[in-house]
C-alpha cells in the first residue's frame, strides 16, 4: 500500500525560508516524517516536490495507479490553481491537504483554497507536524472508506 505525499511551490526551501511562519526543519526532515508514520501503518510513500504547477497535475494524475491517496500541500497554488483542483476531481482517490501555517490568521488571497472542495480534509496550522496528522488522518479514511 502506498501514499504520495506532493509539495508544491517553495517548499523545497522549508527551514530556509520565512522560518517564523514555516519553521526550521527541512523537507528532507519532513519526508522523514511522513515515511515513519506511514511504514508504522504499513504504508510506504512516494514524495514529490516541484516549483511547477503541470508537474504537480502529473503526479496528482498518477496517483490514481500508483498510490491509496494523497497527502498534498499545495503552498501558493492552493489559491489560485483550478488546474490542480480538476486534476484531483479527475481521480477516484482521496486528497488531504495540509498547511503548515494558520492560513486564515494571514492575508486574505491566503484565506481561500481552490481545492478545498474537492479534498477528503483539510490540516493546517500545526506547523510540520500536520504532516503527521494529515497522513494518519488519510490512512484511517482509506483503511475506514475509501473516499
Ligand atoms: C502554505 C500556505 C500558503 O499560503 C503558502 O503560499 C505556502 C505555504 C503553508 O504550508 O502554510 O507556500 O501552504
Amino acid at each position: 500500500k502506498r501514499l504520495f505525499l506532493i509539495n508544491g511551490p517553495n517548499l523545497n526551501m522549508l527551514g530556509k525560508r520565512e522560518p517564523a511562519t514555516y519553521g526550521k526543519k527541512s523537507l528532507e526532515d519532513v519526508e522523514t516524517l511522513v515515511k515513519e508514520v506511514a511504514a508504522e501503518q504499513g504504508f510506504e510513500v512516494k514524495s514529490f516536490q516541484s516549483n511547477h504547477e503541470g508537474d504537480l497535475v502529473d503526479w496528482i494524475q498518477r496517483a490514481e495507479e500508483e498510490a491509496e491517496g494523497i497527502v498534498i500541500n499545495p503552498a501558493a497554488y492552493t489559491h489560485t490553481s483550478i488546474a490542480l483542483r480538476d486534476a484531483i476531481s479527475a481521480i477516484s482517490k482521496p486528497v488531504v491537504e495540509i498547511h503548515i501555517s494558520n492560513v486564515h490568521e494571514r492575508e486574505s488571497f491566503r484565506h481561500t483554497s481552490m481545492l478545498a472542495p474537492v479534498c477528503s480534509g483539510q490540516v493546517l496550522g500545526f506547523g510540520i507536524d500536520g504532516y503527521r496528522l494529515a497522513t494518519l488522518g488519510m490512512i484511517q479514511k482509506i483503511e475506514s472508506e475509501g473516499r
